[in-house]
């Protein structure tokens, strides 16, 4: 065996490999890959390199973004995503949302699912209160209809609904909370109807307590929601609809934290009642 140093080849210079080792990671793909996984990955390597080259990223830089991943992992636990939470502050929930929901005339708007929904809830009767502790606030009758776009009532559907505490928390963000606070499951009536009782929602801040908040802090950001009831409405043979519907008049409505706020999903909240009603999107034949 030869003692002589190895000697790299001449053409792997610095220069070199800037300038080709996206072209080579992306070789690298084997060609028995999963087309719409090589696709996605030949993206985002093309997209993360052409970021590094654009930003001259240094390593101390580079070093910090290996930190925030780390941190924003350990963040995570059953009852907390802080990775949703950053693609949702960085517009990408939205942007996935869109690309995703081209909605037809007559089918309701979609918005971002937010990391507090805690799965299906017990059904409750027609007009229930969703409460699971007494609260001061005053009451808020939640009304309306489901509906297919083309205007069919749908009896049947399944309605999950889900908001904040008075005190701008969900309940699995605070042990006095019972749990299942504010959260429910409704079937709509023959003629589409759903109805139930719970107090008005109020304007909230997203955790600011992990690298999210760090995030929001260090560009300058707030990290308030307009007030907002959460919908999830599931019928056999449309999309299932993932929505909130929005309180008029809330002063954070152009500046939501999360960007999920759409015209068509402000409804106005008179004091004991707001109405509002959900069309579907047929599934795709
Ligand atoms: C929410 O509305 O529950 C929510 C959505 C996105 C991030 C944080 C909270
Ligand atoms: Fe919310």
């Amino acid at each position: 065996m030869s003692t002589e140093p190895r000697t790299v080849p001449s053409a792997i210079t610095a220069a070199a490999t800037e300038q080709r080792i996206t072209a080579e990671v992306i070789d690298r793909i084997a060609p028995s890959t999963d087309p719409r996984l090589r696709r996605i990955v030949t993206s985002l390597i093309t997209h993360l390199h052409g970021f590094v080259r654009d930003v001259e990223l240094t390593e101390s830089e580079w070093f910090a973004a290996i930190q925030f991943l780390t941190r924003t992992g350990q963040k995570c636990s059953d009852e907390r995503q802080e990775f949703i939470l950053l693609s949702d502050v960085l517009g990408i929930s939205m942007l996935v949302d869109a690309v995703n929901h081209r909605q037809p005339s007559g089918a309701t708007e979609t918005t971002v699912f937010g990391p507090f929904y805690t799965g299906e809830q017990p059904l409750l009767p027609h007009g229930a209160s969703i409460l699971k502790r007494p609260e001061p606030a005053p009451t808020l009758r939640v009304s309306g209809h489901v509906r297919a776009a083309d205007g069919k009532p749908l009896a049947g559907a399944l309605v999950e609904v889900w908001q904040v505490d008075a005190n701008g928390l969900y309940d699995v963000q605070d042990a006095a909370i019972p749990k299942g606070h504010l959260r429910a499951s409704f079937r709509t009536r023959e003629d589409g109807g759903f109805a139930f009782l719970t107090i008005a929602p109020v304007t909230y801040a997203i955790p600011t307590d992990g690298p999210v908040g760090e995030l929001l802090r260090g560009l300058g950001r707030h990290a308030m929601r307009p007030a907002h009831i959460h919908f999830m409405i599931s019928a056999p043979g449309y999309e299932r609809l993932v929505t909130h519907i929005f309180v008029a008049g809330d002063k954070y409505l152009q500046g939501d934290a999360v960007f999920g706020v759409k015209n068509s999903l402000v409804a106005a909240f008179d004091r004991d009642h707001v109405e509002f009603d959900f069309g579907l999107k047929p599934l795709a034949a």
